[in-house]
């Protein structure tokens, strides 16, 4: 069976899970426009993924993928965790406010928690994917049994391998260009491949359909990956000024006015990749202290930017983005892919 068949989309074009950024509202567009919708719901409580679900669900009848985050649950070191709360404070006085005593994990994974996956079961939507790694077999199992496809980033060729002998349905492949955070498994390594070379490596070593996700753009870069072998592209950075994508002012702002990107993990505890800002450029100092664990440090991230936030500043934001930024346009979701689409179509 093709992708196209098991997925049943239209157009090869999925909208990226985007935490924070995808809404209902957005999701449905892309599906009713021929493309993959998706809820990036690793940010949200098992009931809020339940409302968002059901929310899109009411807006379209067309399938959708929704995705969850599998990151390897780690104990906070005393020790490491107050070192960077110590090399934070200063970040916080500027703002006059008392810096925090203690961080906190704020989203729990898909591998500790099988609400999350009552809420999928309950609500069933067509795809599942996963990002930082496979979720156990047996919520493999579970989400086969009831007929969901599932989908998980891959960064390397050892992923890649990894999530067909779990039989998983489908590869997402993440190149390095990609905005957001990388989808590694073991973040100690990353192999920083480019999407185009990870289509080409999954296409001549790995069975499974293969979406290409990162720095694509327009149909120009889609029709590149097509042609090298991707079954679909995901297209995160290239949504988020739709005005049903849940991005601030200040974040679209941005995105406009200084598309330089740069990966760190100061600010979540895994590396991903930003608008450079006050992280790249204050933060990631040479004295720097070790970053504790994902998301232990994005707890910090998060208070210190509602604090800078509220006094107009937003030099500490988590403003994800890819490598081809500059060639974002404001377009709504359904022109976007009409437009895409219509590219694919013309010579490069
Ligand atoms: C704002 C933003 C948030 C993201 N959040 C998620 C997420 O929650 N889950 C996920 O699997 N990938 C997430 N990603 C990564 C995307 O799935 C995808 O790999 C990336 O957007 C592709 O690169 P591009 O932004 O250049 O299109 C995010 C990306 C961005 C830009």
């Amino acid at each position: 069976m093709t992708l196209q068949e098991l997925l049943q989309f239209k157009h090869p074009i999925f909208l990226a899970p985007m935490a924070g950024v995808t809404t209902p509202q957005l999701a449905a567009e892309v599906c009713n426009a021929g493309g993959l919708g998706a809820l990036g719901l690793g940010a949200s409580t098992p009931a809020q993924a339940l409302q968002q679900i059901l929310a899109t669900q009411a807006l379209t009848d067309a399938p959708f993928q929704v995705n969850f985050f599998c990151h390897q649950s780690t104990e906070l070191d005393a020790a490491q965790g107050q070192a960077w709360l110590d090399y934070m404070a200063p970040f916080f006085s500027r703002y006059h406010v008392t810096p925090p005593t203690a961080l906190s994990c704020i989203y729990p994974s898909f591998l500790d928690n099988d609400d999350y996956l009552k809420v999928v079961l309950e609500t069933r939507p067509k795809a599942v994917s996963f990002h930082f790694g496979l979720p156990h077999p047996q919520q493999i199992q579970a989400l086969k049994a009831a007929g969901i496809v599932t989908m998980v980033s891959a960064t390397n060729l050892i992923e890649a391998k990894a999530i067909e002998a779990a039989g998983i349905d489908v590869i997402i492949a993440q190149g390095i260009e990609a905005g957001g955070h990388r989808g590694v498994f073991n973040q100690a390594v990353d192999s920083a491949i480019t999407t185009k070379d990870l289509v080409q490596l999954f296409k001549a070593h790995c069975q499974l359909p293969i979406v290409a996700a990162g720095g694509i753009m327009n149909g120009q870069h889609a029709a590149k990956m097509l042609n090298l072998g991707a079954s679909a592209v995901q297209m995160g950075t290239a949504f988020i000024q739709c005005k049903s994508s849940n991005a601030s002012l200040a974040y679209r702002e941005a995105l406009f006015q200084q598309p330089i990107t740069q990966i760190t993990s100061s600010i979540s505890g895994r590396p991903a990749r930003g608008l450079v800002n006050h992280w790249h450029t204050q933060v990631d100092q040479p004295e720097r202290p070790t970053v504790p664990p994902y998301p232990y440090t994005y707890d910090l991230a998060k208070q210190l930017h509602q604090t800078a936030s509220a006094q107009d500043e937003h030099h500490f934001a988590a403003f994800w983005a890819g490598t081809r930024v500059a060639h974002i346009r404001a377009l709504e979701a359904a022109d976007l892919i009409n437009l895409v689409m219509l590219e694919m179509k013309m010579p490069s």
